[in-house]
């Protein structure tokens, strides 16, 4: 059950769609004022990616995310999006048409996957926050299934903080702004969610005044 009973799916605006989504990119980086180019580059340099590591990447969007892996993994690497919004998946396939080692798969995360201990990681960035909690369990459900043992579930969403003890500015994000399952992933205890399907050896590193997280949890 969600701890708020008044969640509810529909209320979540993970789904990114039409300007939103064709400007995707061009809005995260005005929004941040310029910052996120840097921000994303350096959660990518964290992630610690080794040559021809195959990487599962759950709500891939425009595929800017799929383009900086690809220069850490390299030639022999792989990486598949998976992604379910139309102008999202356009742009994804567009930006990584030069690469044969991208692919892109239409496929909810939050429904059964075919995939069974094939990836090094999962990687999942700014998504999580956006289901229910019985969704959340689910994806983690299948990014452990996907993985293969020691593999990584690498997860960049917001730190788990007292969002009423936060600055004015968090505040009036996470409540104005972002939708209202951020608030209630937020107060959740993601470590604790993780370890109920067999995760552990958690490493993290924080940005944004540590209100934004890269959380990276091995399959054990
Ligand atoms: C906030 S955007 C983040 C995109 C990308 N991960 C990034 O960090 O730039 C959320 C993405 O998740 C996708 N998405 C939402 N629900 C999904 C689902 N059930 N299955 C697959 N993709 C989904 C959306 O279409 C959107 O591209």
């Amino acid at each position: 059950m969600s701890k708020n009973p008044l969640l509810r799916q529909e209320d979540s605006k993970v789904e990114v769609t039409g300007l939103e989504a064709k400007y995707y990119d061009t809005l995260m980086n005005i929004i941040t004022l310029g910052w996120y180019p840097s921000f994303i580059q350096k959660v990518i340099d964290d992630l610690g990616l080794r040559e021809g590591e195959r990487i599962l990447d759950f709500g891939a969007g425009t595929g800017r995310n799929a383009l900086l892996m690809r220069e850490k993994v390299g030639s022999s690497g792989e990486i598949v999006g998976l992604e379910i919004g139309e102008e999202m998946k356009g742009q994804f396939l567009s930006k990584t048409a030069a690469y044969d080692n991208i692919c892109l798969e239409d496929r909810r995360i939050d429904e059964p996957l075919p995939y069974e201990g094939e990836f090094d990681r999962v990687f999942i960035s700014f998504v999580l926050h956006g289901f229910v909690q019985e969704k959340r369990d689910a994806i983690i459900a299948n990014a452990s299934r996907a993985l293969k043992p020691g593999g990584t579930f690498c997860i960049l969403d917001y730190a788990n903080f007292d969002v009423d003890a936060a600055p004015w500015w968090v505040r009036f994000a996470i409540r104005k702004v972002e939708c209202p399952l951020a608030g209630d992933f937020i107060r959740r205890d993601t470590r604790e969610m993780l370890a109920a399907h067999g995760f552990g050896d958690f490493s993290e590193d924080r940005y944004m005044k540590g209100y934004l997280r890269l959380l990276q949890a091995k399959k054990l």
